[in-house]
């Protein structure tokens, strides 16, 4: 879907449907109240009478209005003008463009009104406002039959601005959201792929899909082989239980000089997680799949990237492979030798991301890297602790961790800060070996974190536990494609800050 902006009058605009915010309370924002003048106080009838609703997610449409040179009018519900801010803006575009997607209507124009999201400058307006189309607007119907999915005809939707100026400014945003909502929908595809087709192999080949199309992209995949030259016992120990191959994907995006120091992220695909020996009970187990969400989401930031083609190097670096129990797979009390030298007694086989994770932390001090960020479905506790709603941040380095917080906070990807220090790292003694790779259960969020901690040691970073935000569960079940869009903002706003 195309996401334009005008700042023409949009009640003589022709258009086949002119989308209008109302809000609960007396004030209108200046075009509804445009609108309701030309049509002879249809708007405010509409609202009195309750035939039309103010609250988030009401809709009302209209069809041939008079008065105005729109062919429909659709009225969303914007709620208290006082409770509008940015998230309520976003869902408001996507109520519009899924009530859109039941009609015919192909090409509409956005007044919603600028009132109340005062947090958002006219790029971040237009930014928002493309990539929550383009997420209302997503479909995953890749293995139904064809023939019984109506398909929106919404092909266009224009954001009315007040001025020329604003209007130029949402334009660039729309652009850098069109961008960032196609690395959102990369990441989406993959992980709502069922684990039988989205396998390690499979990640590689579209990684490798990915690096074709452009050219300031390259690809390496590392199979078996070179991670038993390169000693990544860890990362093997977990994929021995699986039939399928593991692969450590390597995909680079220059945009800047080769000397200069690339931000590496890191993400965790484990393309179905049974908890191996450590059995996960059944209830649930196929929302496993997308417990390669952080290497999806890495994934999906590159193919971001390679659309908003930043002034930085970029390295992605995501180990993927498959968590199963079989006679080859790790035993609890089994004793492995990372990459780093340092050896893990597995006591339990079900958290075998950061077992994947140390080793390729290990693997990114090669690019002598600015900083390094992971991204990983990594606990269990960080769902308890921080719901659906906001990815946990983790990181001994206080300015990255503000940098990220900022940058989720203007992606409207929301984050919150968690601690991880050697406090944490405490409970992962082991007797057999120099760190066991559970701890105790209290804090296992934070204690998961003190275990990579041990494996960053010299290097700038971050880890982010999506557990909870990389997907839905219950009725709208599906991939989020989080943290794509808080990974983009992170980057462009570093580029900016070169220049
Ligand atoms: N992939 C899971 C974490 C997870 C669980 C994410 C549920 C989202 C929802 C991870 O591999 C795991 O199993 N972690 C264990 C660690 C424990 C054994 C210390 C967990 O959280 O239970
Ligand atoms: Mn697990
Ligand atoms: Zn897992």
């Amino acid at each position: 879907m195309e996401f334009k902006t005008l700042s023409a009058d949009p009640v003589r605009r022709k258009t086949a449907c002119l989308v209008l915010g109302v809000f609960d309370g007396r004030q209108q924002p200046a075009t509804t109240q445009l609108v309701d003048e030309a049509t002879g106080g249809l708007v405010s009838r509409l609202l009195s009478d309750g035939d039309a609703g103010a609250k988030p997610g009401e809709t009302h449409l209209v069809v041939q209005p008079a008065g105005v040179a729109a062919e429909r009018l659709l009225l969303v519900g914007c709620g208290k003008p006082g409770a509008y801010d940015a998230a309520a803006y976003r869902r408001a575009i996507g109520t519009a463009v899924t009530r859109l997607g039941r009609t015919r209507v192909a090409d509409a124009v956005v007044a919603l009104g600028r009132d109340g999201v005062a947090s958002l400058d006219a790029y971040y307006l237009g930014r928002q406002g493309a990539e929550a189309a383009a997420a209302a607007a997503y479909r995953f119907d890749e293995h139904k039959a064809k023939s019984r999915q109506p398909r929106s005809a919404l092909r266009r939707l224009t954001l009315a601005c007040e001025t020329r100026a604003d209007a130029n400014q949402a334009a660039r945003g729309a652009a850098d959201g069109a961008a960032v909502a196609a690395g959102v929908k990369f990441a989406r595809d993959l992980a709502n792929r069922p684990p039988n087709v989205c396998h390690p192999t499979h990640m590689a080949e579209e990684a490798r899909k990915l690096a074709n199309r452009h050219r300031a992209m390259s690809l390496e995949v590392l199979g078996e082989a070179q991670m038993k030259k390169l000693g990544m016992g860890a990362l093997l120990s977990v994929a021995r239980g699986s039939d399928q191959p593991p692969r450590l994907i390597v995909l680079k995006y220059r945009g800047a000089p080769a000397g200069e120091a690339p931000v590496v992220l890191v993400g965790k695909a484990i393309t179905f997680d049974t908890g191996g020996i450590s059995l996960k009970p059944p209830p649930g187990m196929d929302e496993m799949k997308f417990d390669m969400g952080g290497g999806a989401a890495v994934l999906g930031t590159m193919a971001a990237l390679a659309e908003l083609k930043p002034r930085l190097n970029v390295i992605a670096v995501v180990p993927a492979c498959e968590n199963m129990p079989s006679g080859r797979a790790s035993r609890p009390g089994d004793i492995v030798e990372t990459m780093s030298g340092h050896t893990v007694e597995i006591l339990n086989t079900d958290a075998e991301g950061r077992l994947i994770l140390c080793d390729a932390l290990t693997y990114a001090r090669r690019f002598k890297p600015e900083v390094v960020i992971d991204a990983a479905t990594l606990t269990g506790a960080c769902v308890i602790a921080l719901g659906h709603q906001y990815t946990a941040v983790f990181s001994p380095d206080d300015a990255l961790a503000h940098e990220l917080l900022g940058a989720a906070e203007r992606a409207g990807d929301p984050a919150w800060r968690m601690p991880v220090n050697e406090q944490y790292g405490e409970s992962l003694k082991s007797n057999f070996a120099d760190i066991a790779n559970v701890g105790a259960r209290e804090g296992g969020s934070s204690i998961a974190a003190a275990f990579l901690a041990r494996f960053t040691d010299g290097l700038t970073w971050a880890h982010l536990d999506i557990a909870g935000s990389a997907w839905k569960t219950g009725r709208e079940k599906g991939a989020t494609g989080r943290p794509v869009q808080m990974l983009s903002e992170f980057l462009l706003a570093r580029q900016s800050r070169r220049t």
